[in-house]
């Protein structure tokens, strides 16, 4: 069964100081979260002192990137291996902004979902459409095409174990996030899609949504039977406002189920 998965995206943002404030009010606040699944991906540079916060806690590490390669003469670059070194579950590939700042296409980060499969990480595959390609119509091709790309490398079970979030890019720190209800629609085109390979695989792949979730919104995202969760990224920077978006899934009847 799907279980509810809240993940708070830290970005580029924070510092010792304020990343180690920042964990130790969550970890408190989230201390008795259960019936949700719940990570941070802090900056890669404080990837060990958060996890050193984790141990003992139900809050899991996500990562914010991977490289393709495992070693080797990549500088500037951190390998699956690593990632799994510190303890990390989940790392994110594709998302819009490293897209857009470093020129990521579809098949590289399809090898960065190969990558992380093969280590054992579970890879959350943002995808979404950009405000040009909304107003053209073509949110459903965009979203089908880089799903697609990793099926055509990988097949469809590299979804078995994985997650995907759908962030249309014009939503994301816009303060604009998308209806729920046309996020439903685009999280249930993705289901059906992946399920005309393998229904189970379709039934059990967690959708997340992002962009601009707050905890004024995101219970309308809950009530969607195709949302999954949550990719939070300013409302995770703030362990009030995340906590609330946690407590949201915590008592979501979605949760009961899990
Ligand atoms: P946002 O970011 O919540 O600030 O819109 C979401 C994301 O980029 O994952």
């Amino acid at each position: 069964m799907r279980r509810l998965l809240v993940i708070g995206n830290w970005k580029l943002n924070g510092n010792k100081s304020t990343i180690t404030n920042l964990i130790i009010r969550l970890v408190e606040e989230c201390a008795n979260i259960s019936k949700c699944n719940m990570a941070v991906a802090p900056p890669v540079m404080y990837l060990d002192l958060v996890m050193r916060y984790l141990i003992n806690s139900n809050i899991w590490l996500c990562a914010q990137n991977v490289d393709i390669h495992i070693s080797g003469a990549f500088t500037g670059d951190v390998s699956a291996v690593m990632l799994q070194d510190l303890n990390t579950r989940y790392v994110l590939i594709g998302h819009s902004e490293r897209r857009i700042h470093h020129k990521e296409n579809d098949a590289y980060i399809a090898k960065k979902f190969f990558i992380l499969k093969k280590i054992g990480l579970i890879p959350i595959l943002c995808i979404g459409e950009n405000k040009r390609e909304y107003d053209a119509g073509h949110t459903q091709s965009v979203c089908l095409n880089q799903i697609q790309s990793v099926i055509r490398l990988l097949g469809v079970e590299a979804f078995k174990d994985s997650v995907i979030a759908y962030e249309p890019i014009w939503a994301i720190g816009s303060g604009m996030s998308a209806s729920p209800e046309s996020v439903q629609i685009i999280h249930e085109l993705i289901r059906n899609y992946i399920a005309n390979y393998n229904v189970s695989i379709a039934n059990e792949v967690l959708i997340q949504y992002g962009g601009s979730v707050t905890p004024e919104n995101v219970t309308q995202f809950f009530n969607q039977k195709d949302i999954d969760g949550v990719l939070v990224g300013s409302a995770s920077l703030n362990a009030d406002s995340f906590s609330i978006i946690v407590r949201a899934a915590e008592n979501h009847e979605k949760s009961y189920y899990a």
